[in-house]
């Protein structure tokens, strides 16, 4: 098995001697005698997954006078990789308990001279807790076993069509172990998703000591679908949610399936890239504060972390903030389920001590499609974990694919073993791209205070180099035409486009052939725009993404029937339904909202930009009939913006 164990200690005799006692017994090993050292080894060897350490180490070699020990010292090495396990290994028999700090996992007295004991524990820790995947593994041993199948689903192991003459393309291109693992609930051996209590309750439990929860849960719906569950389980009718305007859809629908009154956060707006950012910090602060003076039961809010275009808020302080007044915090982790595994990310929401976090594992790591997870740090889940689990019914399906969970519990498997490897690639590969994009010319990587505006400026916003948002305009084509030379000419599919942005994202999957065959398309782009006149940047005047106020309650407005009139004539109506430019995916009109002049005028610029618009039909929006607005009226579902902008 190819991990490394490295051992520490400040003697380099003694060094020696247990470096040979341990190799000779089959474990890789690695040493070093003080604590930069050790720190190089960790940051520069990703498969460093033990630490065997003395209690105190000198801090720099050749200076035995300064030293660091006890919990200073582990946290120090758990700051940067926080997936390491650390053993004690020491001639201290006694123990100072009280500054360990609690990242220790064992403990070893020299003075038993027991290496066999040592090299069992080192063994049993990665391979029980880190190197394995149940249910992948019990997935394979049942496919192995080639039963007959007497159960759903139809396609019968692949029986159905493997010698169709009709369909056969089919089970060939898919191959046929995906049609042997695609097995029904009736397996008991395989556990159940809705009641797990075997192999993928024990991958929950992995899931969970790997994304530093408490508990984690996997779901198969994506994280739309996660977002609705824990909203559902966390708010009532008559609650209220603080949730940011630029959340994903999925957070309005769960809002309106909640019944709860939503409390919505104005995002930063980048005009000049059509961006939407983080909400200020002191905008959240503040408009919590109004809300709970209002009298609102303020019980939850959910924040976007990152955003799509990669710009990470300082969560720890807002998480922080909302549990002083007793508001449970959910972090929409959709973009950056990796963020534990590498400390250029640090820290995740669950570090940062947030109650919930949901993640798209299947967007950054390596599971399939829809494969989503749940994190629970809430310190009072369980009062409400059968609850949680009902809702969990509610939205997932009774028949979840079991390769998509099987997915899932390999790619935390490969996180754990392999994350830190992989995103310090990533981390490399992007700075490359970087100064390979700009040496052209034509095209700039935007850097963070192009992406930020102003009002965010202090809110120690960060940008995750792993989302590259490059400017087009100097090219004088737009960013479609970019787009559709890339696509067609040069058979690269990119993330997403703004009016003179696109965005590609560097995951786990990028190579540098892939790297260097972006750049070389984009040399190519950038010689065929010859002298062609730069575009304008963006101004007010032509786009502005401007989020006009609620006037009713989203679930009742939803509920309305409404009537269908041109999106042109739609000035001052109130939309029964969301309406989505995609991408980016944020809803420009909720249910509820009041339609503005602006934002008909950003639908047509999106429209005559051809990205595709969620929720219009023909140029023709649904809104609230005035008989339906004074009902809402009467009955009291009218609400109002108390956000400042
Ligand atoms: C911020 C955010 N949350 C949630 C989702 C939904 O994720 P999924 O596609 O896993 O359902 C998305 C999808 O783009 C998203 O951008």
């Amino acid at each position: 098995m190819k991990y490394r164990v490295l051992l520490l200690n400040p003697d380099a005799k003694t060094n020696e001697i247990e470096f040979k006692e341990l190799s000779s017994r089959g474990i890789n090993m690695v040493t070093a005698s003080n604590v930069e050292d050790a720190c190089r080894l960790l940051r520069e060897d990703g498969l460093i997954h033990v630490i065997l350490t003395e209690w105190k180490l000198p801090q720099v070699p050749g200076d035995s006078t300064r030293t660091m020990s006890g919990s200073e010292l582990f946290d120090k090495f758990k700051r940067i990789r926080f997936e390491v396990t650390i053993f004690l290994f020491t001639d201290a028999a006694d123990l100072p308990y009280s500054s360990t700090g609690g990242d220790l996992s064992g403990y070893f007295y020299k003075g038993d001279h027991d290496y066999d004991d040592v090299v069992r524990k080192i063994r049993s820790e990665v391979i029980n807790s880190k190197n394995r995947a149940p249910f992948f593994d019990k997935l394979l041993e049942y496919s192995r076993k080639s039963k007959d199948s007497w159960h759903t689903p139809g396609h019968s192991s692949g029986y159905s069509i493997k010698n169709s003459v009709w369909v056969r393309d089919f089970y060939e291109f898919f191959g046929a172990n995906i049609f042997r693992a695609d097995i029904s609930v009736s397996v008991p051996m395989l556990d159940s998703l809705l009641h797990p209590t075997g192999v993928i309750k024990e991958a929950h439990e992995l899931a969970a000591r790997a994304f530093s929860a408490r508990y984690s849960f996997f779901s198969t719906n994506g994280t739309s679908t996660a977002n609705k569950i824990l909203l559902q389980t966390l708010l009532q009718p008559g609650d209220a949610i603080l949730l940011d305007r630029n959340c994903h859809k999925s957070v309005h629908y769960g809002t309106i399936l909640s019944g709860a009154e939503p409390v919505y956060l104005s995002p930063s707006v980048n005009n000049r890239y059509g961006i939407f950012g983080p909400v200020p910090k002191k905008r959240i602060i503040s408009t919590m504060d109004k809300a709970i003076a209002m009298g609102k039961k303020l019980k939850v809010m959910i924040l976007t972390n990152s955003t799509y275009d990669g710009l990470i808020y300082d969560i720890a302080d807002i998480v922080a903030e909302a549990h002083k007044r007793n508001v449970k915090v959910i972090v929409d982790e959709a973009w950056y389920g990796y963020a534990r595994f590498h400390p250029h990310f640090y820290p995740c929401a669950m570090e940062a001590g947030a109650d919930y976090a949901t993640q798209s594992t299947h967007k950054t790591m390596s599971a399939f499609s829809q494969a989503s997870m749940i994190h629970v740090n809430d310190p009072e889940f369980e009062d409400i974990e059968d609850f949680f689990m009902e809702n969990f019914n509610m939205h997932t399906s009774t028949s979840p694919q079991y390769p998509m969970i099987a997915s899932l519990d390999i790619a935390r498997k490969q996180m754990v073993m392999e994350g830190y490897s992989l995103l310090s690639r990533c981390i490399e590969l992007s700075e490359t791209l970087k100064k390979n994009i700009n040496s052209l010319g034509k095209f700039r990587v935007l850097e963070l205070n192009d992406l930020i505006s102003d009002e965010v400026k202090g809110d120690n916003i960060r940008l995750d180099p792993t989302k590259i948002t490059i400017d087009v305009s100097a090219t004088g084509f737009s960013s479609k035409e970019v787009e559709h030379y890339l696509l067609e000419k040069h058979n690269i599919q990119i993330e997403k486009t703004t009016f003179n942005t696109l965005t590609v994202l560097i995951t786990i999957g990028a190579t540098h052939s892939k790297l260097n065959r972006l750049f070389l398309a984009l040399e190519n782009i950038e010689k065929m725009s010859g002298t062609r006149r730069p575009k304008k940047h963006l101004t007010r005047n032509d786009f502005f993404l401007d989020l006009s106020p609620m006037k009713f309650m989203p679930r009742f407005s939803f509920y309305s029937d409404g009537e269908a009139i041109p999106l042109r004539d739609a000035e001052g109506r109130v939309a029964t339904n969301m309406v989505t430019p995609y991408p980016p995916g944020i809803p420009l009109l909720v249910p509820g909202q009041i339609i503005s002049r602006k934002v008909i005028e950003a639908l047509n610029y999106y429209r005559d930009y051809h990205v595709e618009i969620h929720g219009l039909k023909e140029g023709r929006i649904n809104v609230l009939s005035a008989e339906e607005e004074a009902k809402l009226e009467e009955y009291g579902y009218r609400i109002y913006d108390i956000c400042e902008s």
